[in-house]
């Protein structure tokens, strides 16, 4: 009965590593439009896709970004300046796009942009906060893709939504999780929407990797600009001691777990633009694979309880 079993497993695994290997043609010729190519990701999937044949369309939030990507690339990449938090950018970009692919529609569109901030505990932060994030993460991702969608559908190709771990399991307060979450379910939908169309839709869960996004120094900083702006009261209800065990508990145990080789997400995001049969989701990151993942499977007091474990008490708590 366990032999039939393994056998059953062993099975499985070879078709999927049969079928996920098998690459789409004519990749030269495609093209890819990411967004956030300044830094991180998004940078090292612009280089690597170039280096690969494909035919790049690297967005970046600034000029000064765009022309370094430039430098460090082949003739074939071209940029853009895009701002995914603004209208009148994405539509420019957009047109900028149209004139580049012409008939043959845009292959794939990778959704990368992304800021992490204003970071903090919910309470120690305002509306504002929240909106500042969702609409980068949330907001701008969907306005870039409603607006390029057109173009993915001619070419019947991909969009690349780039999620995270924290779109699985809410960790972190802020508006960061919230906008990950609405990434996950605005891919679901899409996914489902686009398929008679021949399209698909991917997501990328990478767990946590060393980038700007994650400075342990900035991250920081912006846990105690949150604590400065907070109200009196809730200041009380934590306590100065609070914050500085929170903040010596993030810069020790948590942020040095980053891991430094951001392959494993790009070569991710290379697979589900490039693969015949991409997958739906891909985890990237033992932490995301081993730990957050198996843990939003977990009954909720279980998740709770460990994602607590040896965390600060406030000042005020029962
Ligand atoms: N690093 C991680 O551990 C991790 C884990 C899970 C998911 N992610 C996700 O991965 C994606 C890439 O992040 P990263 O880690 O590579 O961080 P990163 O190095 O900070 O890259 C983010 C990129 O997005 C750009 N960006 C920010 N706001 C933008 C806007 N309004 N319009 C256009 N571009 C904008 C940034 O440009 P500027 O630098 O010019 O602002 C930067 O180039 C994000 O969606 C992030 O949420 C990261």
């Amino acid at each position: 009965m366990w032999l039939y079993l393994a056998a059953l497993v062993g099975l499985y695994y070879l078709v999927r590593w049969h079928r996920e290997r098998q690459v789409v043609s004519h990749l030269r010729d495609k093209y890819v439009l990411i967004t956030g190519c300044g830094s991180g990701f998004g940078n090292l999937l612009a280089r690597q896709l170039d280096m690969h044949g494909l035919r790049v369309l690297a967005a970046c939030r600034t000029e000064k970004a765009a022309e370094q990507l430039r430098a460090q690339s082949s003739d074939r990449l071209e940029t853009v300046t895009l701002d995914i938090a603004k209208t009148e950018s994405i539509t420019a970009a957009t047109q900028w796009v149209k004139e580049r692919v012409g008939d043959r529609g845009l292959w794939g569109l990778v959704n990368n942009a992304g800021i992490s901030g204003p970071w903090g505990r919910s309470e120690w932060l305002t509306k504002e906060d929240f909106v500042t994030t969702l609409n980068v993460n949330l907001l701008g991702t969907i306005e870039v893709t409603l607006s390029l969608l057109p173009l993915v559908r001619k070419a019947r190709g991909r969009v690349v939504n780039v999620s995270s771990i924290a779109g699985r399991l809410s960790f972190l307060g802020g508006g960061y999780c919230i906008s990950k979450y609405g990434v996950e379910a605005f891919s679901d939908s899409l996914r489902r929407e686009l398929a008679p169309f021949g399209v698909k839709v991917a997501i990328i869960e990478p767990g946590s990797f060393k980038t700007n996004m994650t400075n342990t120094e900035r991250v920081l900083q912006q846990f105690q600009a949150a604590w400065d702006q907070a109200r009196p009261e809730i200041k009380e209800i934590y306590g100065e001691k609070f914050l500085e065990s929170y903040l010596k508990l993030l810069s020790e145990h948590v942020l040095p777990v980053e891991k430094e080789n951001l392959s494993e997400v790009t070569d991710c995001m290379e697979h589900a633009l490039t693969a015949c049969h991409p997958r739906t989701r891909y985890s990237a990151g033992w932490d995301a694979k081993l730990f957050y993942l198996p843990m939003s499977y977990m009954p909720t007091f279980l998740a709770d309880a460990i994602l607590t474990w040896g965390l600060p008490r406030p000042a005020k708590a029962l």
